[in-house]
């Protein structure tokens, strides 16, 4: 059934008309009991909920709703390898690259876990022979630069957790991070680099992305004319990858290689041997660390699926994406180390969840996958946040921060924390006319002033927020972060009707661009496309002027 059409579909459509003139400030009011019913916390992983409009009535309808839609069900066929990735016929197991090596996940009548132990293994040996100075460059350097070449999740998720854990990282290595098919990425980055001493890692699930290959040929053609010799390959290539005949064919030794499996979904992949950047960097100890964290997630999910904090997210969003117009969810987490923490989230929800076709293969008639977006905080306050305070969007938000920092200089970190609990104060309370009326004389304003300056100095206020408070960003509360964002996109798409696992809408324009590369590269006109098309290409031509591409190597 879809969701819709579930029972408590209608009752929630009914209980959010009593919704239309209650204000949460009021409800904070009268109910000195409502934080402390409206937050969970794991350890010292605190998620507030209670800024959000809510109350007991709505959480009991929104989990009836999710049990109709068999969240629960969808949740024990996840763990237990069922292929629910039914597109691309596969099993959805990041859950097992974080589990008890002594719990068998079975695929195929298969246990995966040896397997997962055995590329931990070996992850665990380079990444100490690569941290201590055993494994050296082809002259005999010490490895003091990685840089990962990868796209999407073979990019996204290294590059966010090696910036996050910054302070656990090694100080003698630079980590570096390619992605991009813009010669300037990988340009840029090579220039800087000491070819002696640089390890590249080709990090990609498929080996076929056009963008990974395309770089991973600029660099290896780098290294050898550096270095004078084919054989220092060796030495500065390793491949990440679940496809050995491709990572043969680009000419990385199979001995250099770390595989995954199918079941695998590229965005969900940071716990695997994709992970091998951040084990390189923060070492493997605090690499499981990570996975140790996402594993206390995992149980604490498994263990109520609608009743845990990802559950409740999920629910929440449910929530205001159909019954309050919200397609956007901001991420603002107050901490620079997390910086690209909405850009990691961004792939992993809307990759997973923008489809509009169910798994019955019927055209959904209800908006799915939200619209993830947002920046770290405090910058975000003079930049965006306007709009949320006083624009006419409704933006449900979360924010995310630590209690303790790193770099412990005097007074600033609490100017932070004390920034964030003020935005979803501010966002919740807003601020009556009475009140800015209030504040207008005492700052002395005439009557003139106040006419002009009263509309614009009140906010509507009753924006919703979560708030996760957690003791330290170490690598154990990331991967609780992480984990509990991967289980809320689950049970978005388990509420949704979708599979959140394949994602055939990126192919439409992986095709055309190769026909356009080929076009392009042939130096005349373009003939094929629509006009808009043509009329680009024609005018690419004539700036470009005179300079051919350099044919793109085989
Ligand atoms: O853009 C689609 C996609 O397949 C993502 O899902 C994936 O993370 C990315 O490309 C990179 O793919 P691969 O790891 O196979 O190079």
């Amino acid at each position: 059934m879809l969701l819709t059409d579930l029972p408590s579909w209608k009752k929630l459509q009914a209980h959010r008309q009593t919704w239309n003139d209650v204000r949460m400030r009021e409800l904070f009011r009268s109910d000195p009991g409502r934080f402390g019913r409206f937050s969970i916390q794991l350890d010292d992983f605190l998620l507030d909920y209670s800024k959000n409009l809510i109350n007991d009535e709505t959480l009991a309808l929104l989990r009836q709703l999710g049990e109709e839609a068999n969240v629960p069900a969808w949740t024990d066929a996840m763990f237990s390898g069922e292929k629910i990735n039914f597109t691309e016929n596969r099993a959805v197991l990041h859950v097992a690259l974080r589990n008890d090596p002594k719990r068998p996940i079975m695929v195929d009548g298969h246990d995966v876990m040896p397997g997962v132990v055995q590329v931990l293994e070996q992850m665990r040996r380079f990444a100490h022979a690569v941290r201590e100075g055993k494994w050296r460059g082809h002259t005999g350097k010490v490895i003091t630069d990685i840089v990962n070449i990868g796209i999407g999740g073979s990019d996204l998720g290294p590059m966010m957790v090696c910036r996050a854990l910054k302070p656990y990282g090694n100080a003698r290595i630079n980590m570096h991070f390619v992605s991009n098919v813009d010669p300037n990425h990988v340009g840029d980055t090579l220039d800087d680099l000491n070819a002696e001493s640089t390890l590249f890692i080709v990090s990609s699930k498929s080996f076929a992305t056009l963008e990974t290959l395309a770089n991973a040929k600029i660099a290896r053609r780098w290294l050898v004319e550096r270095l004078g010799s084919d054989l220092a390959v060796s030495r500065h290539f390793v491949a990440i990858s679940t496809n050995e005949e491709a990572v043969k064919a680009f000419g990385i030794d199979p001995e250099n290689m770390f595989v995954f499996w199918d079941w695998v979904g590229g965005r969900y992949s940071m716990w695997s041997a994709i992970g091998l950047p951040i084990a390189l960097y923060i070492g493997m100890d605090q690499f499981e660390e990570m996975l140790g964290g996402a594993r206390d997630m995992d149980e604490h999910f498994r263990a109520d699926p609608l009743s845990s904090i990802p559950g409740t997210l999920a629910l929440l969003s449910i929530w205001y994406q159909h019954f309050w117009d919200a397609p956007s969810h901001a991420i603002f987490p107050y901490d620079i180390h997390l910086s690209r923490l909405p850009a990691y989230l961004q792939q992993l929800c809307m990759e997973s969840n923008g489809k509009s076709t169910t798994r019955l293969g019927e055209k959904v008639n209800y908006p799915t996958g939200e619209i993830v977006w947002g920046e770290p905080g405090s910058n975000g306050q003079h930049a965006f946040f306007q709009l949320l305070h006083q624009g006419t969007r409704f933006v449900p938000t979360d924010f995310m921060l630590a209690a303790v920092t790193s770099h412990p200089f005097e007074g600033l970190h609490q100017m932070l924390v004390a920034n964030c609990f003020a935005q979803s104060e501010a966002l919740m309370l807003g601020k009556t006319e009475e009140e800015a009326l209030a504040e207008l004389k005492a700052e002395g304003a005439n009557e003139d002033a106040i006419r002009l300056l009263l509309p614009h100095k009140t906010f509507p206020g009753n924006k919703p927020s979560n708030t996760m408070l957690y003791q330290k960003l170490t690598p154990r509360t990331l991967g609780r972060m992480i984990a509990l964002y991967e289980h809320k996109t689950f049970v978005q798409s388990a509420l949704w009707s979708i599979n959140a696992f394949d994602q055939w809408g990126v192919e439409i324009g992986k095709r055309l661009s190769s026909v356009l590369i080929r076009e392009l590269g042939e130096d005349k006109a373009v003939t094929t496309h629509d006009a808009s098309t043509n009329g680009l290409c024609d005018h690419f031509q004539k700036l470009k002027g005179d300079k051919v591409f350099p044919p793109a190597e085989s």
